[in-house]
């Protein structure tokens, strides 16, 4: 197996295309490999993962605590309400003891930007960054990734529109990070009062139309908008963001025949997407979901699978 040289997983900014495809590629290998897997495969046995999520998370965290138990290692899941940091411990102290109760790994959801890279430079033990604030969510779009690779084949030169929230949106930030490095066509799609305003002068493809966005898409990314990180109405209301930017069963006439919807989830029926198309063939919601245990695997098993 080819060395991996990073010691946590921060984000898809600091990964090559190669880091990428390594760790897709061993996802493929655990999934192929999911019923041969015997307690001889107990690759991480011994080893030692907490959870430390300090926002709500229901996909993230069991596929998280799937993957670990299903590579033979414990994992103790530390929700923020539950922990002493709401005695007024800071993040940097409740890491340093976790390190001292023997985490290998310390996965951590926080609402912060950056929190993840910070705790990196405090602890010995590798990081995985679960979703910090509206910056990065690695595995979320390694998991996309991997998705979007099984359904159309590869990557490079496929057109991906990702239509909503851009703004407060990590996945989206992360998705787009690795499909541009994977050389897929990426279009972001929404109102622009959603879109970064540097985005278009970077030369980023951006829409604001919704029938241009996604009728010679590959594959649509939808985004659930953040409310919980908006500090003001970015739309009317929300009735009038459904009508003009959500996916509705109206617009399926416009999709390409092969085209498939992606959502990170948890989705909003009725809002970004319809509940016709949320269920129809060509979502692939919940598969996506079903593959996040596969991606974690090949995370933790790359960074503490070959650490003693
Ligand atoms: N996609 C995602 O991060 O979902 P959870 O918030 O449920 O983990």
């Amino acid at each position: 197996m080819k060395e991996w040289h990073h010691n946590s997983l921060l984000g898809l900014e600091y990964l090559s295309a190669e880091d990428i495809n390594q760790i897709l590629d061993l996802a493929k290998d655990f999934k192929e490999r999911v019923d041969d897997l015997s307690p001889a495969d107990n690759l991480l046995r011994g080893k030692r993962v907490i959870n430390l999520f300090m926002e709500p998370s229901t996909r993230t965290r069991i596929a998280f605590e799937i993957a670990t138990k299903s590579l033979g290692a414990d994992v103790i899941s530390i929700m923020g309400e539950a922990s002493s940091l709401t005695k007024g411990e800071t993040l940097h102290d409740t890491a340093m003891n976790v390190q001292a109760l023997g985490a290998h790994a310390i996965i951590l959801r926080h609402s912060s930007p950056g929190s993840p890279l910070l705790l990196s430079q405090m602890v010995q033990v590798p990081i995985i960054n679960a979703g910090d604030g509206s910056h990065e969510h690695p595995s979320q779009a390694l998991l996309d990734i991997f998705t979007l690779r099984e359904k159309l084949g590869s990557i490079e030169g496929k057109r991906i529109t990702i239509l909503g929230d851009i703004l407060f949106s990590r996945v989206a930030r992360s998705n787009f990070w690795g499909l541009t490095k994977l050389g897929a066509n990426v279009t972001l799609a929404g109102p622009s009062t959603l879109l970064p305003s540097e985005v278009a002068s970077l030369g980023i493809k951006v829409s604001h139309n919704l029938q241009d966005a996604i009728e010679s898409a590959d594959a649509i990314m939808l985004l659930r908008i953040q409310h919980e990180r908006q500090q003001a109405s970015h739309f009317p209301s929300l009735t009038e963001y459904s009508k003009m930017f959500g996916l509705s069963k109206s617009l399926n006439k416009f999709l390409q025949k092969e085209a498939i919807i992606l959502h990170p989830g948890p989705i909003n029926r009725g809002v970004e997407i319809d509940s016709e198309l949320a269920d129809s063939s060509k979502s692939v919601i919940l598969q996506q979901v079903a593959n996040g245990i596969f991606v974690r695997m090949a995370i933790l098993y790359l960074l503490i699978g070959r650490i003693s």
